[in-house]
């Protein structure tokens, strides 16, 4: 097995912890003035969106229930493989509730559109998404809740990783691979 570090460094941060706290915060006062009344069911995607989503829920002033799904899409690389794999299904029946899907970060989109269509086709009664990081240029209109867009470079941090490390880091930064 190979747990040594990724190659390539961390070169800089693009998004403090205390600007994290903040979006998180202001994004939390929204979703409890959209869902007052219906309180939402939140789906994290593993495992980027854990971190994000322990914190948002905590921002969020209405009684949230959690459940996760993982899909993996990515693999060791920084590269999209364009193919979605369910590694984990939900625990829980969606029929009729206010499903707000939580992910790390946006980026193709294909992911988001996969998992759109999943939970669609269960027929939740809404279905919004939060995304901690939105790339610049992507599809917006799909997202209700951005968090940050964000530029081409790779970033860890904040529950983004790239192969399994840098989830732990309080602030988002550059990841910059080695060129071979
Ligand atoms: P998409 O399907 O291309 O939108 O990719 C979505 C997934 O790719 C995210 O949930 C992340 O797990 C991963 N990903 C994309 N860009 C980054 C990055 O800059 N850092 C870490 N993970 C990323
Ligand atoms: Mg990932």
């Amino acid at each position: 097995m190979n747990v040594s570090a990724p190659a390539g460094r961390i070169t800089r941060e693009v998004i403090s912890a205390e600007s994290l706290a903040q979006r998180v915060r202001d994004l939390g006062r929204e979703i409890t003035l959209d869902y007052r009344g219906r309180p939402p069911l939140m789906v994290g995607v593993l495992k980027g969106a854990y971190i994000f989503m322990s914190d948002l829920a905590r921002e969020i002033k209405l009684p949230v229930e959690f459940d996760f799904m993982a899909v993996s899409s990515y693999g060791q690389s920084t590269q999209s493989s364009g193919v979605v794999r369910i590694v984990k299904d939900l625990e829980t029946d969606i029929t009729d509730r206010d499903v707000l899907l939580v992910e790390d970060i946006v980026d193709s989109g294909l992911t988001l559109k996969y998992l759109r269509k999943l939970l669609g086709d269960r027929k939740p009664a809404s279905l919004e998404v939060c995304a901690l990081l939105v790339r610049e240029g992507a599809q917006l209109e799909n997202v209700k809740y951005v968090g940050f867009p964000i530029p081409p470079d790779f970033v860890v941090g904040y529950g983004l990783d790239v192969a399994q490390h840098y989830r732990e880091k309080r602030a988002i930064m550059v990841f910059e691979p080695d060129s071979d």
